[in-house]
């Protein structure tokens, strides 16, 4: 196996994890936050507007200089978007940015006319153009909207927000939504643009970033009151950063992966991790007394890092009180169809990447050696193709279910999405796995075999593909045909 260097020189940054950096005096002066913005302007015609545009954010704290992002109706993150399950929903997407633009509903098993994706599901909507979407969510659960266009850089500069689709019949506690998101920023607030798309990070572990914000704020300071019981929704929209956390002052509760209930159970010390784009959903109940702290903590391999402050009160219990253990979410993803034994089996090779042994890939039809793929920054592919998306991986009849065998034979993990369905991994390095846990993203570390499998009952052309931006970007990509 021969591993590769890199023609772009080496950039220095600091990649590795424990070297996150905070403003200086954010732990005084951040601000509490106990709900995000929640709320969406409607038109007289009955739609959200999410309007795409430039604006700064203080992610280095109040007093530090703001930093230009791209937002969502001006904030960052943009707003929460609360639907409730199997309701009709419009949103209308105004693009004020100088670059085309697009939606993605994550994790929505949405029909294939708005799922978003330019270049397969729709065109990019222009500067000044608006789209309309409209999709019923069916599934209750933590969701998240994003870009997807040119993803490794408007996401990267923060278009995305989360979606909550509420259950109809759950049991209500507060819910304490975190949104993390990772940004490679200079010292005076201002974006590292020098490194944007660089194709060190393309062929590495992708953009990470040097500052963690949790909700836009470094290190927020959250008030919870002593004796209540919450639901904490977390999603990493990171580019490409996995997020380990350790919040077991809350003694938290599983109680969902990707927005699909799981049956509830305790979390111990290393099961709070999210790969790029998963969400977790806890019922965490607040112990201690009030006028204590206690923080949420990233954990790197080196030492664990305070992202934010829970800050315990005195006040009155409005949500269900402490007991134990919580009940579970209600079901609602349909299975009635999946077939594990009848499914139809589909290989996919994932290769590239620095350390890697790609030597050759297709690209636009024709066979390039590394050093043309290279120069093309299309560094990794799927079956020996660097992200064409001319052909589907497999076509799919509608109905029949399907299992997709990855081996991950980079130095690298990933985060493998699917579009418009809910996969369950069913093996793992030739073991079979009972439990079915449904998700939409699903870590694939180096050397595993993973086996996907899914009810294909969404028609449509459905991307399938690595949620580190830039692995996408450097051909981590491809899709599915249901037809
Ligand atoms: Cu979260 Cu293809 O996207
Ligand atoms: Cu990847």
């Amino acid at each position: 196996m021969k591993s590769h260097s890199l023609t772009e020189k080496n950039i220095s940054l600091p990649l590795n994890r424990r070297h996150f950096m905070f403003g200086a005096s954010a732990v005084l002066l951040a601000p509490s936050i106990s709900v995000l913005a929640d709320d969406v302007p409607v038109t007289s015609d009955g739609y959200r507007v999410l309007t795409a545009g430039k604006t700064t954010a203080h992610l280095l704290g109040k007093d530090s200089p703001a930093t230009p992002v791209w937002a969502y109706n001006g904030t960052n993150p943009g707003p929460v978007i609360r639907v409730k399950q199997g309701e009709k929903v419009k949103i209308r997407l105004i693009n004020k940015l100088d670059q085309p633009t697009s939606i993605h509903w994550h994790g929505i098993r949405i029909n294939n006319a708005m799922d978003g994706v330019t270049g397969l599901t729709q065109k990019a909507v222009k500067p000044g153009e608006t789209f309309d979407y409209e999709f019923t969510a069916p599934d209750a659960g933590t969701y998240w909207y994003h870009t997807h266009n040119r993803s490794w850089e408007q996401l990267a500069r923060g278009l995305y927000g989360m979606l909550i689709v509420e259950e109809t019949d759950a049991p209500k506690y507060r819910d304490l939504n975190l949104v993390l998101d990772d940004w490679r920023l200079n010292k005076d607030g201002s974006f590292d643009e020098q490194s944007m798309g660089a194709l060190h990070d393309w062929a590495h572990a992708g953009r990470l970033g040097n500052y963690l914000t949790v909700n836009g704020q470094p290190k927020p300071v959250i008030d919870v009151t002593t004796g209540e019981r919450l639901r904490l929704r977390i999603v990493n929209v990171a580019n490409s950063r996995i997020m380990e956390l350790n919040i077991a002052d809350l003694d938290p509760w599983l109680i969902a992966l990707d927005g699909h209930p799981v049956t509830p159970r305790k979390l111990k010390k290393g099961d709070l991790v999210l790969g790029p784009a998963q969400r977790v959903d806890l019922v965490v109940d607040a112990k201690l007394k009030p006028g204590t702290k206690s923080p949420i903590q990233f954990v790197s391999d080196r030492q664990s890092i305070d992202i934010a402050t829970i800050n315990y009160t005195n006040g009155e219990l409005t949500t269900p009180a402490i007991s134990h253990p919580p009940s579970a979410l209600p079901v609602t993803m349909p299975h009635g169809g999946f077939d594990l034994a009848a499914a139809k089996t589909v290989d996919l090779n994932m290769i590239g990447g620095a350390m890697g042994n790609m030597d050759r890939a297709m690209l636009g039809g024709k066979m390039l050696d590394w050093r043309q793929l290279v120069k093309a920054k299309r560094v990794w592919a799927f079956n020996g193709i660097a992200g064409d998306l001319d052909k589907p991986l497999t076509q799919i009849k509608k109905g029949e279910t399907v299992k997709i065998d990855i081996v991950n034979d980079t130095a690298f993990p990933h985060a493998m999405h699917l579009h418009g369905h809910h996969f369950t991994v069913v093996a793992r390095n030739n073991m079979s796995v009972a439990e079915r846990v449904w998700r939409d993203t699903e870590l694939v570390y180096p050397n595993e075999k993973v086996s996907f499998a899914f009810l294909a009952d969404n028609p449509g052309k459905w991307l399938f593909h690595c949620h580190m931006i830039e692995h996408q970007a450097g051909g981590m990509m491809t899709w599915l045909d249901v037809v």
